[in-house]
């Protein structure tokens, strides 16, 4: 709608990125399942983003969730992030949809609007918790 759940998925993959752990990035509007699918196979994270719609996630982020939890990949770390612009419930939502996925959940970062000052810096913390992981599984 606003580019605010773009913002903070670019700004959370530069703060990876200087942690030296790469990212793919999927715009869930417009991604072939199947390549999702296949970058799911390898991923030790999974960061779902979206914007708030009628207090829950976007529905291509719902469809491709669905898919996420039915084909259960073996992601060990899961975090939502997310815009809203007066009251949201995905997390809820979201965390609710992937029962199959046996992940650790990290955490969420939801900011009102564009995210501001502290909403970045909550992002880097998730990139840090991120980094901790994936050492402590040997990959970096
Ligand atoms: C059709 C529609 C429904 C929305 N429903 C909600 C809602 O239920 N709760 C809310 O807090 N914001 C709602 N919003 C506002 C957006 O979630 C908010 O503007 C958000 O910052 C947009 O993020 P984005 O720029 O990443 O798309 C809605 C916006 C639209 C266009």
């Amino acid at each position: 709608m606003h580019g605010s759940t773009e913002a903070m998925v670019d700004h959370l993959i530069c703060a990876l990125a200087e942690r030296g752990i790469a990212s793919e990035k999927f715009n869930l509007t417009v991604t072939d399942l199947g390549r999702l699918a296949v970058s799911l196979l390898d991923a030790a994270t999974l960061v779902i983003g979206s914007s708030t719609v009628l207090m829950g996630a976007h529905p291509s982020v719902i469809h491709a969730t669905a898919v996420a939890n039915v084909l259960r990949p073996k992601v060990r770390h899961a975090a939502i992030i997310g815009s809203y612009g007066w009251a949201t419930k995905m997390t809820e939502q979201l965390t609710a949809m992937i029962p199959n996925l046996k992940v650790e959940l990290l955490g969420t970062v939801l900011c009102k609007g564009l995210p501001q000052a502290d909403d970045l810096a909550a992002l880097d913390a998730l990139a840090d918790t991120i980094r901790d992981r994936h050492t402590a599984l040997g990959l970096l």
